[in-house]
């Protein structure tokens, strides 16, 4: 028997993982102490009214014998699929039907998708950046390299041609940073793609908060990136679809490497190694795109816009640096007191019951700083907004 031994180079345990430990650990030790959690990037908002409703009559559906649905088409129904490319056709991206995936969401897709391609290949991976894109590539024993970010650069970075990758990673806006790129700097991305015969797998999960005019919500909006882009989007942070997994993958037909067609070897693969989302989700998905639903979630958008707006005001009057919250629902910011990451997550678990991200925890780039999510309920929001402003003037003084 031979083991996969690139388990061994991963942290002993995931990110969040992690933070939850450290969590349940301090409440052990602190019964009763009132934690606002912060950390992950999980939804509160309940679902929309429209998905619930649609969600219902299909578990009735399901009941009958005429609407009973046993396995369905592995790359989704085609009621979601074209409901998917009438959004994209609204924001003026022509995509065929046959070209959008529907999966369990964005997380599974991004791990699986590496299966098209051999272990030799090169990765690049911004630096700070969701973790797990490094994970994957680490347990597939493929070489990993970074592009590193900082506030000089504004968080984004942009291609250097003195470097060969064979697979790019973009998040876009970026967790943990709230970093988003422009059409003209993902045109960049897109060139430096082609001219290396790289593949960009662009990671959308956060296109819903783009708020600026100019930024991209999708690749597939800068010219040439059909021929260099995979897409992959989820349901979770647009429609609150973290506990009910839905996402999609988008993989144009003109997408070719070595004489193949990479939408045909998707296609193959998810008809092999995956049975589909249930119809009683995708129908619940589907339900987000009608004009009751899309009204709905945009209601919980602005929810969580405002809880960022608490947040931000919070550490602009605690004078302290941050970015993020405006295209994203993450406010990034500088550990005060030239705490690290790590130090400062324990020192506001003791001062203020808050929880929230160690930046270093998605890459070397983010040490020193700490993330906050803007997904959690209003209320409580604004408490650990007002207690992480007092903790901070406690080290003034
Ligand atoms: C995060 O907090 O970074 C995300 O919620 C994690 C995820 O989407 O899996």
């Amino acid at each position: 028997m031979k083991m996969n031994h690139h388990y061994s180079e991963l942290k002993e345990s995931y990110l969040f993982v992690e933070i939850n430990r450290r969590v349940t650990e301090y409440q052990k030790a602190h019964p009763g102490c009132d934690i606002i959690r912060m950390g992950i990037g999980d939804v509160t908002r309940p679902l929309a009214k429209s998905v619930v409703e649609a969600m219902t009559a299909a578990v009735q559906e399901m009941g009958t014998t005429e609407g009973f649905h046993g396995y369905g088409p592995e790359q989704g129904y085609d009621f979601l699929r074209q409901a998917i490319q009438s959004y994209y056709a609204g924001r003026g991206v022509q995509l065929e039907a046959s070209e959008i995936f529907v999966s369990d969401g964005a997380k599974s897709d991004l791990a699986n998708i590496l299966g098209l391609f051999d272990a030799d290949n090169t990765v690049l991976v911004p630096d700070p950046v969701y973790p797990t894109y490094v994970d994957d590539n680490i347990t597939d024993g493929r070489k990993v390299i970074y592009a590193p970010t900082s506030r000089e650069n504004d968080f984004l970075a942009m291609p250097d041609p003195a470097v060969h990758a064979d697979i790019i990673y973009i998040c876009s806006p970026n967790n943990p940073t709230g970093a988003a790129y422009d059409r003209a700097q993902l045109k960049q991305w897109v060139d430096y793609a082609l001219a290396n015969d790289a593949v960009i797998l662009y990671d959308a999960a956060y296109e819903c908060f783009v708020s600026e005019e100019g930024l991209a919500r999708s690749i597939f909006e800068v010219e040439g990136a059909r021929r260099c882009a995979i897409e992959i989007c989820s349901f979770s942070k647009i429609a609150g679809f973290t506990g009910t997994r839905c996402g999609y993958t988008v993989v144009p037909h003109q997408l070719q490497r070595e004489g193949l067609e990479l939408n045909k070897l998707w296609l193959r693969r998810q008809t092999t190694k995956f049975n589909g989302v249930p119809y009683i989700v995708q129908r619940g998905a589907a339900a987000i795109f009608t004009p009751e639903g899309m009204a709905e979630i945009q209601a919980n958008l602005d929810y969580y816009r405002r809880n960022a707006k608490v947040l931000a005001q919070a550490l602009d009057q605690a004078g302290i640096w941050y970015c993020g919250g405006h295209n994203s629902p993450y406010i990034w910011m500088r550990c005060p007191g030239g705490m690290d990451s790590w130090t400062f997550f324990g020192w506001l678990l003791e001062k203020a019951n808050v929880v929230g991200t160690p930046g270093v925890g998605f890459g070397p780039c983010g040490e020193g700083y700490f993330r906050l999510t803007a997904f959690g309920d209003a209320e409580k929001t604004k408490e650990a907004a007002r207690r992480i402003q007092e903790a901070v003037r406690s080290l003034e003084g």
